[in-house]
């Protein structure tokens, strides 16, 4: 039996990261691709070569090209400009639309049974550019962002109740941007409301602060965005699908009648992820300002998407 095999595209920052986490995990072999000569190459040979260090025996390779990434089963697309301080991650639209459009159609003549994972910004309309470029069904394409809003929240309750963050559930829906939605009513410490352990004004604080919580990493940085989290966040969802796992993560999933104002949009929402692929999209009753609230996030989603079809990508 061959090993899976992923394709990471982007070496920068989470492409790197993701790769490396990737190889770790030991359940798949990797390509890492990127434009700059010469650096997926050293990315890789170094990864190789923490393999007897580590005990994995990951195949890394790195190349500026397609031909290695040939039969992938996902590709995780990393590639596009991060965002540096001040920027908002609409303002990469145009620059990151083109991008994504070009790996797309390299990467699916090569591998054209694979699934594709976005993470590049801004995410919910990265994915759609993914999805319509590739002409793959729905559920092999999906974007990731929930996770790693997901993770900012659960840490952050951690923090405020000094407790593990194992013991934290959440979700945090909608697009990867201002208006994303921190579910407070789905989240659980040890299966205990939150809205029982922190009072309103503290938990709208950490909302507040979940939502802001790449701008704060960018801030701190100056010269680029999270990665160690998202990356991890990429390597879940692959770990899901490759294994089979059929975990409930929110992801940016194409939406079609379960949620209210999200139709035909990728857009963060509960999914089922196994080797199908998105196997279900997995309908929560949210609470009547969280439903408005999505709604709303899934208006500024639609509004980018139409951005992406009016520049033309
Ligand atoms: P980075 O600047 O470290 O890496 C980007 C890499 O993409 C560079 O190495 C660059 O050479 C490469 N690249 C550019 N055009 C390419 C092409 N046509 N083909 C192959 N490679 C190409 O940036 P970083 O930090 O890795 O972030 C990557 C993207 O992910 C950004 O758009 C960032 O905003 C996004 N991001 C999204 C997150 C999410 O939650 N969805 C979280 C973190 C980052
Ligand atoms: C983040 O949330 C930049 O979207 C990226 O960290």
């Amino acid at each position: 039996m061959s090993r899976k095999k992923i394709t990471v595209i982007g070496g920068g920052n989470v492409g790197a990261t993701t790769a490396q986490r990737l190889a770790e995990k030991d359940f798949c072999d990797v390509v890492l691709v990127d434009i700059v000569e010469g650096m997926p190459q050293g990315k890789a040979l170094d990864l190789m070569q923490s393999g007897p260090v580590y005990g994995y025996d990951s195949k890394v390779v790195g190349t500026n090209g397609y031909e290695e990434t040939a039969d992938s089963d996902i590709v995780v697309i990393t590639s596009g400009l991060a965002r540096k301080p001040g920027m908002s991650r609409d303002d990469l639209l145009k620059v990151n639309a083109g991008i994504v459009k070009d790996v797309t159609l390299k990467a699916i003549a090569k591998s054209p049974e694979a699934m594709i994972i976005v993470v590049s910004n801004p995410l919910d309309a990265m994915t759609y550019v993914a999805h319509k470029h590739s002409k793959l069904p729905a559920n092999k394409v999906m974007g990731m962002a929930g996770i790693l809003d997901s993770a900012r929240f659960r840490c952050f309750i951690a923090m405020e109740l000094g407790v593990s963050v194992k013991d934290i559930t959440a979700f945090v829906l909608g697009g990867h941007g201002d208006t994303m939605v921190p579910s407070t009513k789905y989240t659980t410490v040890a299966g205990i409301p939150v809205e029982d352990l922190i009072p309103r004004q503290k938990l709208d604080a950490i909302v507040e602060r979940t939502r802001k919580g790449g701008g704060e990493i960018v801030a701190l940085l100056k010269t680029g965005s999270a990665y160690y989290a998202p990356s991890a966040a990429a390597v879940q969802m692959c770990e899901s699908i490759l294994l089979d796992k059929k975990m409930i993560l929110p992801c940016a999933v194409l939406s079609s009648g379960k949620y209210d104002g999200c139709d035909g949009l990728f857009v963060g929402l509960p999914a089922k992820l196994g080797q199908d692929g998105v196997e279900e999209v997995v309908k929560f009753k949210l609470a009547a300002e969280e439903s408005a609230a999505l709604k709303k996030s899934a208006e500024a989603v639609k509004e980018l998407c139409a951005a992406v079809d009016r520049l033309g990508f």
